[in-house]
Order: C-alpha cells, then structure tokens, then sequence
C-alpha cells in the first residue's frame, strides 16, 4: 500500500527512482511521483496521476539530473487518485518534500491548527499535513530538520513511513517508520537507498537496515547513518544481508508476474518444504514448533489469523490442523479479531499467516494477542518482514518474491508449510501413527512434480475460459479440504477478471445460491475424490438439473462426475488432506486466462495493492 523508495549519493538519483517505482509498484498504482534537487539546490517534483510509465511519458526527455530524491507510487486513502493529491508533497514553504506511506490519523486536528497559523493546503491528503507540520515545527523552534522530524513525529497519531527531502541540506536524507515497513540499503560507495521493501534496493546492495517503529534515520552523503527514536535514543544501525535474487524480481520471459508465478509453483512448494521434510530418514524439522515444545506440546487450541488469500491458507489449515494433530482450531479474519475483544486462553498458539509480512491488521492482531500472553507463530514469505521480526518464532513460506497482485505460489507455499505443520504436529504428539506419517510426508515429497505435471497439461483451461470469459458471476464450490480452494478460486476470479464470484461450501448451496442457478451460471465444482466425493456429486446434480453450467476439478480417470459436467480438469490422485495443493492450480489459471480474455491489467487490477498496510 504505497510504495516509497529514496537515493543518495553520487549518482544520478532518477533512473534509480523509477526503476524502484516500477518494483515496487505491485504496492498501489493510482500516482506516482518524484522530488530531486538539481543544480543550485533546486527542488524539483514530477508527478502524476496513473502508473509510473504515466510518469515517465509525462517527464520525457527532460529527466532530472540530482543526486539525491525521494520517489512514491500511491494507493490512494485520502482524497481521489489525482495528480494534486499524490506525492511527493511540499512543506508551506516549498523547502521539503515528504513521501509517506501510511495514515495519519488526526491529520483533521493537525490541519485545523496549521489553517490557524496560515498555511494554505492544496491537496485532501493527511500527508500533506504532515508536510506543512513538520516544517512548521522546524520553523517555530528553530530545530534542525531532523529533530523537527522527531518532535512533529510526536504528535502524529497514526501510521506511516516518511521519507523527506530538504531543500537547504542537499546532502542528507531523512527517514522515519511507525507500523509501515521502511528498509534503508547502505551502497559501498557511501549511497543509500530507501524502500518500502528490499526489491528497489537489492540491484544496488544486499546490506540492509531494517528500521524499527518510532525512528528516524538521517542518511548523509559522508556515508553516515544516525538512527534516533522519536524520543531522542540513539540507536546502533544493525546491517542485515539479503538473500534475494534479482531475477526473481523479473518476468523472466513470462507476460505476466502473476504467469510465472503460477509456473514456479513446483520450485516455490520444494523450496517450502526443503530441510524440513526428510523423507529418507521419516522426520520433520521444524525450528519454529520444535524450539517451543513446550509451548506446542500443551496447545489446547490454535487460533489462526490472516487476511485476504493467507486467510484461505489458514482455513485449509483447520481442517488440517484438527483431522491430523486433532488440535481445536479456530480460523479468524485478523480486522475482525482485533476489534472484538477476543479471548485467548494461556494455551493458546495463535499462527499468523501473511506473504507480506506487512498488512496492518494481521500485525496489529498479532500485537493484541501477545499482548494477551499468546505464543504468536508467523508464516511468512518476506524474510526480514514486520510480521516475521514481531512473532516468537515461525517459518518463512521460501516462496520468493511475489509481485503480481493476485496471490498465486505465496498461497500454495503457505498450503505446504501448514501442511507440514500439521503432519509434524500429529506425529510429535503421537496422534497420527508412523504409518499415516510415512504415507503423508511421501505425498507431501511427491507434490512438486505433481503439480509440475498439472501445469504441463493446462492446455484445456484456456478453452474453459473462452466459453466463460462473457459470464457476470461465477460460483465455487468444494466441500472439506476442497471448501477453502474455492474460496479461494472465486476470490482469484474477482481480483482479476471483475466478475463477480462466489465460493461456498458445496451443500451449503441448496440454503441461497441454488436460486442463482440458471444456463448463464458458471458452476465450478472441486470433485476429487476423497470422504465427501460422493456428497459432491449428489451436489453436481442438483446444479444439473437446474440447467447449471458445469466446470469440474476432478481426479484422473474419474468418470461420474465427467458424465455430469460441461467440462472437466483432472488432477492427480493424492491424500486428501494434500489436494488443494493441486486443485488451487487449475483455479489460479482459470482465472488468469478469463483476465486476458476480458482485456484485464492481470498483474495490477483495479484498485487493489499487494500489500495492504492500512486498517
Ligand atoms: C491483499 C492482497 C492479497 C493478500 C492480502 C493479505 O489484499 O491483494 O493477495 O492475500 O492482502 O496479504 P498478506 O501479505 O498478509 O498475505
């Protein structure tokens, strides 16, 4: 949400700034912006409404040549996506210029006071407010830039990451977080870059700073790097090293992120599991459960968090969790737990999932429960991420950089490691017999290529889509371990295509949407065969004979429900509990296809961002 990105040093700051901007732009795409200061110490802000090519179409040839700027790509919060309203914005004075990422929630009372001392303020954004009040601050004590930061910062009620550009200082940059992610990438040169996260600077440097709530960094052309927090503690930079590659941040010869993405699964699983599950000496290692037996052997229930896609993850989890370590799971939206005062018991695990590692409601759900005495688990795909630094312990998904916005291997990534939980648990506290494991950590070993064979056989699916590209709704349905992947495929199928879609559970249907049923209704049914197969088919039925149009997901050779459905996918024969791994990969290219049909931006659609680091 918002993407924020910065440089300093003796290069030529706009091709960098751009080239974050397109990195990061997964994060919102309404505006982009930049500010430099160019010869004569000029400030100078480009910005405007749409994506960043928008941007660069608007600049032309005429590109900034300053050394130092701040650039932002906005998913806009306050105030329509216009070119007034996205960022960079100014201080009254024209001397600074701030991008943020984040909101500031009593910007109303901020702004009311600066009305009253005389600043005029252009745009409907909180940021500018913080602007002008940061600039007011500096002007009305007399402090130096950092430390009118520090003290505005004070006041801010909110949530944000700032970076800020002064005019009368060429050589420092100024940077500062509290609940939005900010890296800062220390070059060798005595450059620095800023980030909302690692992909603009990983090009550059692998040595990062990851700033915590409440500091403010100040960047200086020397190649030094001062962290204070907003209550005037020094704080000792700790330099990380990143892991990422930056082929992985590329198409790699894909249309689309969100294709290649799709066709990584078969690593991006591997990756998941790799080191934990040894299948030639029967074992799971687990760092995050077996570091904290204690805490995990007297688990009396396990409470999971999560929004969007890792919501789904979390309730295949459930069912996961509760058929094969028979551990009370409860599977919980992370916006709704925080605001109703939930109970958590001392033996509680809360597990929350996010790829981001950053959406604000899991984490802020996740401070809640800590807070109530809970051992927090994270499953995380960004290394180094809020989530990932803030839990007691967990275990990263080891998808690699997700960029298209609609989440594809991040959730098959997340599907496996809770797997592997689930199979660990069961064992360790001897509630799933060697025999049941052997079999389970078998199937888990053999889902890579399994899916690498799903993918190879695709094909058909665009044929699907072409006869449901012109449908106005969809409905998905599955039942057991089969509910959450059409959960899940319906949301895929919004985000992307527009089209309004449903997932339900597949008996659920004669209580409500049975009565949508008509020849224009796409009907997908996940029918593999497992317990409830032959529930399942009973349901296809019931849409049959209602003139339903049927698209099924079934196991290979399967022929009742091939007889009952307009089309069919076939997927490969696995443990029940192991399917959705296979089963979400028809669902996720359905919905791909139907996009490009529908001439959808696949990558960025409409108004979502990837990560979601606002309430
Ligand atoms: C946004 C993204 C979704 C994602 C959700 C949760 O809505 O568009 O793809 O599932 O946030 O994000 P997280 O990073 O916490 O998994």
């Amino acid at each position: 949400m918002c993407g924020i990105v910065g440089y300093l040093g003796p290069n030529p700051a706009f091709p960098i700034l751009i080239e974050g901007l397109q990195r990061l732009e997964y994060r919102g795409y309404d505006s982009a912006g930049i500010a430099t200061l160019e010869e004569g110490c000029l400030l100078r802000v480009e910005k405007k409404k749409g994506k960043v090519v928008d941007l660069t179409n608007h600049i032309g040839e005429h590109a900034p040549t300053g050394t130092i700027g701040i650039g932002h790509t906005r998913w806009a919060t306050h105030g329509p996506p216009n070119d007034v309203n996205s960022h960079p914005h100014l201080g009254g004075q024209g001397k600074i210029a701030l991008i943020h990422n984040g909101i500031i929630e009593n910007y109303e009372a901020i702004k009311e006071l600066l009305t009253h001392r005389g600043h005029k303020l252009v745009s409907d954004t909180d940021t500018e407010v913080l602007a002008h009040f940061i600039e007011e601050v500096r002007i009305s004590s007399g402090l130096d830039l950092p430390d009118a930061v520090r003290v505005a910062l004070k006041e801010v009620v909110g949530a944000y990451a700032i970076v800020v550009l002064d005019q009368d200082h060429p050589d420092r940059l100024i940077a500062a977080r509290k609940s939005s992610p900010l890296v800062i990438g220390v070059g060798s040169n005595n450059e620095f870059y800023v980030g909302s996260d690692a992909t603009p600077i990983v090009a550059y440097t692998k040595n990062v700073v990851y700033l915590e709530d409440e500091e403010v960094a100040t960047m200086h052309r020397s190649g030094e790097l001062k962290i204070r927090t907003i209550g005037d503690v020094v704080i000792t930079p700790e330099i990380h090293a990143i892991e990422m590659e930056i082929a992985s941040l590329e198409k790699g010869g894909y249309e689309h992120f969100m294709l290649k993405e799709i066709f990584e699964q078969p690593r991006s699983i591997q990756d998941s599991i790799r080191g934990r599950v040894r299948l030639q000496t029967g074992e799971i290692h687990m760092s995050g459960i077996d570091d904290h037996w204690d805490v995990w052997n007297k688990a009396g229930r396990i409470l999971i968090i999560g929004c969007g896609t890792s919501w789904h993850a979390g309730l295949v989890a459930e069912y996961l969790f509760e058929s094969l370590a028979r551990i009370p799971v409860e599977v919980e939206y992370a916006s709704e737990f925080r605001y109703r005062n939930p109970i958590i018991r001392p033996d509680d695990v809360v597990i929350a999932i996010s790829q981001s590692g950053e959406t604000a409601d899991t984490l802020a759900a996740i401070r809640l429960a800590k807070e109530q005495g809970a051992h927090v688990f994270g499953v995380c795909n960004v290394v180094g991420s809020s989530i990932a630094r803030e839990t007691h312990a967990g275990a990263y998904t080891h998808a690699g950089p997700e960029i298209g916005v609609a989440s594809t291997k991040a959730f098959t990534a997340q599907v496996a490691v809770l797997s592997t939980m689930a199979i660990h648990l069961g064992h360790k506290l001897g509630r799933l017999e060697d025999k049941a494991f052997m079999r389970l950590i078998s199937g888990l070993s053999n889902v890579p290529g399994l899916v690498d064979r799903v993918l190879s056989k695709a094909e058909p699916l665009l044929h699907v889509a072409t006869v449901f590209a012109s449908a106005d709704n969809a409905l998905y349905l599955g039942r057991g371990y089969q509910f959450p992947v059409a959960l899940e495929g319906a949301l895929k199928l919004k985000e992307i295509s527009y089209i309004h879609a449903e997932g339900y559970p597949a008996a659920e249907m004669k209580h409500g949407p049975i009565a949508l049923i008509d020849q224009d209704m796409p009907v997908i049914f996940i029918a593999t065969h497992d317990e409830v197969y032959d529930k399942v088919v009973s349901n296809i039925q019931e849409v049959k004979a209602r003139g339903g149009r049927i698209f099924s997901i079934v196991t290979e050779g399967d022929k009742k429900v091939r007889a009952l459905s307009d089309h069919v996918f076939e997927v490969p024969k696995i443990h029940e509990a192991l399917a959705p791994l296979l089963t979400a990969i028809p669902m996720q290219l359905l919905s791909y296809h139907i996009a490009l049909l529908r001439g959808c931006n696949v990558d960025q659609p409409r108004n979502l961002a990837k990560s979601v680091t606002v309430e």
